[in-house]
């Protein structure tokens, strides 16, 4: 089922999903958790600041990585998790990966970059699969960095980004023409494997995106709608991006109401 939570603030959001995680985190040490990037998950690495101590020996797979920049440019994904995630929680490094993060050189696109999405997708089953999958949504229906017309069914591997995403990614870059145009990013079936999927999303802008996510037939041009074919979803939005949701008042219902036993 998809849990449609709608949260006062983002900062409320991160804390309830921080509490889901330490949960978790608490039943099996050495968690696998699913690590997106950006900033709709920023709030719940904040909230999970003060349990640093429990997470030790936690696991982690980021969600997707740029190709092309040059290895330590502090706006790739792996500078980025170790910088918001790995060292303020205090997590081991060498249990937190990101795609391509195996290959010294960086991800350029040599040849080894075709084989790198295999390799990752071998690291997460051997892992054990993901418990916890943190997710944002993109303007174009995007989760991880499976843009429109990404296959269900589809594995870590190298994509395209839309003109639309790296727009929006730009704030993260001195100048627009510097966001890569490509990317490695867990695929779909990736995604729907894990355990748990937990999406956030806040503010205005993803208002429709999640809506169609949510709500809106399930088709690969809107890749978000996925969530819909997994079996444990819990989508947490604030008001303004839940604010095109059709059933928000159920939304709203079923979480007052809903047993205290049942957690997330
Ligand atoms: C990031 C990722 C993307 C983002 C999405 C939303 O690892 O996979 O799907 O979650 O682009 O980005 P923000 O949260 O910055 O709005």
């Amino acid at each position: 089922m998809t849990e449609v939570i709608i949260v006062p603030s983002p900062a409320a959001g991160g804390v309830l999903v921080a509490e889901a995680i330490v949960a978790l985190v608490r039943r099996r040490a050495d968690a696998v958790l699913g690590l997106a990037t950006g900033s709709s998950p920023l709030p719940v690495y904040t909230a999970l600041r003060p349990h640093a101590a429990l997470l030790r020996d936690v696991r982690g797979f980021a969600l997707d990585e740029y190709v092309g920049l040059p290895a330590g440019h502090p706006e790739s994904y792996r500078a980025v998790i170790e910088r918001e995630v790995v060292v303020p929680l205090g997590l081991d490094p060498a249990r937190v990966r990101v795609p391509g993060d195996d290959l010294a050189e960086g991800l350029g696109y040599e040849a080894s970059l075709a084989d790198a999405g295999d390799r990752y997708e071998a690291a997460i089953a051997a892992a054990g699969g993901v418990d916890l999958q943190l997710l944002g949504i993109g303007a174009t229906g995007h989760i991880g960095f499976n843009e429109p017309g990404s296959s269900f069914a589809s594995r870590t591997r190298v994509k395209t980004l839309t003109e639309q995403t790296r727009r929006d990614n730009a704030r993260f870059f001195a100048a627009p023409d510097e966001v890569p145009l490509h990317c490695i990013t867990q695929g779909l079936g990736t995604i729907l494997a894990a355990r748990h999927l937990v999406l956030l999303a806040f503010g205005a802008a993803k208002a429709a995106a999640l809506a169609a996510a949510v709500e809106g037939p399930v088709t690969s041009s809107l890749p978000g709608s996925a969530i819909q074919l997994h079996g444990r979803v819990t989508v947490v939005v604030d008001e303004a991006a839940a604010s095109a949701l059709r059933f928000a008042d159920y939304y709203r219902h079923a979480w007052v109401h809903k047993p205290a036993w049942q957690g997330l």
